[in-house]
Parts: C-alpha cells; structure tokens; sequence
C-alpha cells in the first residue's frame, strides 16, 4: 500500500528504523508499552512509526490521551481506521458501518437495555451460572469433592466460558444461553476467528479462517434475526438487550430493522467477551499473588452479606457497589490491565498538536499529517511512574485512599460533562485513568462489565482460596486484547 505523503516539517518525530514497511512492527508488537515508554524517552510524548507501510502518531500522557479522545470528528474518524476489521464481524449498517451520528443513535437504544432496573435483575443470574459451572467442570472436581488439596484450573479459558455463559443468560436473551450448547459456540469459534491483529492488518487474504468468519457472520446474523421475527410473532416479553432493541426508534422515527438488532448484538458479544474476561482473570491472578488482599474482600463479604447462622446473603447490586474492596480491586485491575492498550482513529484533516505536548514555542509545534492514524495509550499513563506511586504494584488500597481519588480528580477536566446523545458523560478526556476510554466512543457496557465483574468475583472469593504458582503471568500481546501468558494456571482450595 502506498504511504500517505509525508510531509517533513512540523511532523511529529519518525522512530528510527531500518526496513521501511516493516518499520517498528516488531518491537511494537511483541510489548507496545515497553516501546511507548522506549521511545517517549528519545522523543517525547508524540511520535510517529511504522507499522506494516502505515504511519502512526502515538500522543502519550493525559493531554495525548485528550488530544485522540476528543478529537473533532472533522479531525479523526474510528471508523476508517476500524470497520475493515468490524463489518466483516459485526455486520453491515451498525457501529463503524455507518456515520458517526448513527452510531451515536444506536449507542443510546444499548444505554436504554443497560437500565438499573435490569442490571439489578442480572446479579442473581450470574451468580447462578458461575455457581453451576463451578458444581459441573472438570477442573473443578476437587471443589466439587471438597478435596482438602483444591486443583487448579486454566484462568483465561474458564474466564471465557463463565463470561459468555453469564452474558448471554442475561444480556444476549435466554435463545443465546441454550445455543451455547449447540451450534451457537461453533459459530461464536469460526467468528472469533476473524477478530484478531491479522485481520486488521490485512482485512482481505484467501486463508480459511476470513471464509470460516464470513459463513460464521451470515449463520449469527440468522440466527438473531430469528429470534426477533419468532418473538415479534409470539409477542414475548423478556428483559434482555433484544427486547430492548426491538422497542427502540430512531430520531426519524423508523424502527431498528431485524437485521440491525441482530448486528448490534454481534457487536455486543464481540465487544464484552475478551474484554470481560482477560479482566476477570487478570483480578484473580493477582488475587491469587495476594493472600492478604482475597481475605480482605472475604471479610468484606461476611461485613455486607452475613447472616446470622454464618452463611452469606445473596449478592445484590446495591449492597455490591458498596463494597470498596471489591470495586477497587477491579479498578487497579483494569489500570494494569487495560484489555484495550491501542486506541487508534485514522486522521482525516491535519491536526495541530497543542504546544503543551510537543515543543517549546509556537513556530516548532508538529502537526500531524492528514492519512496517519492516531494512536492514544491509556495503559501509559495508567502505570507512568510520574504519575502513581509504586505505578507497576497491584494495590487496590490506592482507590480507597482520599489523596489518590483527589489527586485524579484535580488531573481531569474538571468534571465538565458533554451529551454524545446517549447519555452526559464526563468530559475528563484528559485523565491518567481510561480502561474504557473516553469522549464519544467511549464505552458504554462498563456497568455492565463491572456487574458481571463483581458478581463473578464475589462468588468465586465466596466459594474459595486461590493461589497463583509463579506469581503473576506476563502479559501476552498476540490478540486484539491483552491476555495473561497462554496456559496460565490458578491453584484453588475450597473454603470449609
Ligand atoms: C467502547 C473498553 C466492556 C461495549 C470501548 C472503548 C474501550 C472499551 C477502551 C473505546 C474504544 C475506542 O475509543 O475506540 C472496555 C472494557 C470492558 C468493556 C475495559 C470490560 C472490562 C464492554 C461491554 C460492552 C461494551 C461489556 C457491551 C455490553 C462497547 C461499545 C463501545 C465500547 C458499544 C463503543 C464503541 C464506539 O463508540 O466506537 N470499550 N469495554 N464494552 N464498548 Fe467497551
């Protein structure tokens, strides 16, 4: 592919490199932080480098953070730099298939299924199916026979098993929990398959896996559109995000159409599954290296929840956000562990980059070229040791000390909020703290991640003791998200 003209002067620094369309692809490839803060030290907070022929502007720090974020949509555009990789997934006319004001319309009818009043539905749900997987698989015999010894067990798989049988018996509708069984987690396979960096890099290539993800999208997109036309007919009600979707109008007034509900579905899934569960699992590893901390949230459990004859309440949304060492917990996860470590948008007019994040005086400031793309970096400044005490130590505590919250509050915007029309949100676009990103794409299933967090959590610290044999595992950074080391193990005892 031909390189956008490259336009010497006032462009951000170009990372020293040796072959031209190779570029930095390797070293940013194998540790992206380890080479952001590599080259932030030789360049500064923006730069430029070469990933497979393209150019891409990295903006570090909180104001880089803002700068990409909250980007003019005349400036940036996520769904050039996105939907080659999206819309053979998700399906056409949702999310980075259409202009940005529909994906601003779409959003909203998703923030009207995440209602409190289904969220507070959800709890007992999840709990139910982790409790029920942890009495039926395999490496979880020794809980099930109460062997003193306890086993272990794979984290990131049995993470993703619970996450999609936990999202799909209450988000995705009761259809989608008994597919599971069936032909839907094939499909679910053969569409996974067509999520990863090799298709966002090169979204056409005759290899099996782009043909297994296209018959997979077809087969989804059916399969959803089924379930809308048999509950139209059947006049169901249920509390999911279908029968949600199948009330929701846009401003026109024209009704979301079967084939749209059933993409935005697809994108649902695809959206929370990774997500979701290299988060769970990346909590427990460090639970499982902090003894200390699991007894904490136990006692915490027993403060909230325990009754009399020493067993444990049912959890509840309310009493469970009010459990700070359970959102902590959760919270310092998602700062080491964002699953999302590149943000990137393609540039669609030049950008001027404020003087604040490149150069001393006016006349030296860069201006990033129209056909870069623009990478922001959240998990940068998330662990920059300028900012954080201790930045690379897991330590929930930090959340529960005033100072730390203070300290954050006063580094944001100033708690200005901004409607992108589906809901005010914060405008502290600049924080050093965004796992689920900011400004208008920022996400809107994080209540939703952070139930279905808390509750796995909860149940599983309820139920037992972990221990990790080797400390925490590396982070590994071959897929979209960043997972611990494949095979990484967790050893469990049952509690008596
Ligand atoms: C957007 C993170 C779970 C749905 C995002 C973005 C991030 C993120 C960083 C911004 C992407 C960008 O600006 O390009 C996370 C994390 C999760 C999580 C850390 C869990 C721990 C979920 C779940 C859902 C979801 C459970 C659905 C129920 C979405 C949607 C967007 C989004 C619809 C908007 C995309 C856009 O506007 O371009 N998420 N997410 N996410 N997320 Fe999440």
């Amino acid at each position: 592919k031909q390189l956008p003209p490259f336009k010497s002067r006032n462009s951000p620094p170009l990372v020293f490199h040796v072959f031209p369309f190779i570029g930095s692809t390797i070293s940013y490839g194998m540790d992206p932080y380890k080479f952001m803060f590599d080259n932030r030290s030789k360049y500064g907070d923006v730069f430029t480098f070469i990933l497979l022929g393209r150019r891409m502007t990295v903006a570090l720090g909180p104001k880089g953070n803002d700068l990409i974020l909250n980007g003019k949509l005349s400036q940036v555009s996520a769904e050039e730099a996105y939907t080659h990789l999206t819309t053979p997934v998700f399906g056409k006319d949702v999310v980075y298939d259409v202009p940005n004001s529909v994906l601003m319309e779409q959003k909203k009818f998703v923030k009207f299924g995440l209602s409190a009043e289904n969220l507070r539905m959800y709890v007992d749900m999840i709990a139910d199916e982790t409790l029920k997987f942890l009495n039926r698989d395999n490496a979880f015999s020794a809980y099930q026979n109460k062997d003193p010894n306890g086993g272990d067990f794979h984290c990131f798989q049995t993470m993703s098993e619970i996450t999609i049988l936990t999202a799909s018996r209450t988000l995705q509708g009761k259809e989608v929990r008994d597919g599971l069984d069936k032909s839907f987690a094939d499909m679910y396979h053969d569409l996974d398959g067509g999520f990863t960096p090799l298709n966002f890099m090169f979204p056409n290539l005759p290899l099996p896996s782009y043909k297994r993800r296209d018959i997979a999208q077809q087969k989804m997109s059916d399969f959803y559109g089924d379930i809308v036309r048999r509950r139209r007919a059947e006049g169901s009600v249920d509390y999911d995000m279908i029968a949600s979707l199948m009330e929701c109008k846009y401003k026109d007034g024209r009704a979301l159409n079967d084939r749209e509900i059933a993409h935005i579905m697809i994108a649902l899934l695809m959206a929370g599954q990774h997500t979701s569960s290299a988060t769970s699992s990346w909590a427990l590893f460090h639970l499982g290296d902090k003894p200390d901390v699991v007894e904490a949230l136990y006692q915490e459990q027993v403060e909230k929840f325990g009754r009399e004859d020493g067993t444990l309440n049912p959890l509840t949304l309310e009493e469970m956000r009010e459990c700070p060492i359970l959102n902590s917990v959760i919270k310092e996860t998602l700062r080491l562990h964002p699953p999302i470590h590149s943000i990137m948008r393609k540039v669609i007019s030049d950008i001027p980059v404020p003087q604040s994040l490149s150069a001393p005086s006016e006349k030296d400031s860069y201006v990033i070229p129209q056909g870069n793309f623009v990478i922001a970096c959240p998990g940068v400044s998330a662990v920059d040791p300028l900012i954080w005490n201790d930045a690379q130590e897991f330590a929930p505590s930090r959340w529960t000390t005033q100072s730390q919250e203070q300290e954050l509050a006063e580094k944001d915007d100033k708690g200005e909020t901004v409607d992108y029309g589906f809901g005010a949100i914060s405008k502290g676009t600049s924080s050093p703290y965004q796992p689920f990103g900011a400004g208008r794409h920022r996400c809107i299933g994080e209540q939703f991640a952070y139930l279905q967090l808390s509750t796995i959590i909860a149940t599983f610290i309820r139920e037992m003791t972990l221990e990790t044999k080797g400390g925490v595992p590396p982070q590994d950074y071959t897929s979209m998200i960043v997972l611990p080391q494949p095979g990484s193990r967790l050893h469990y005892k049952r509690r008596t």
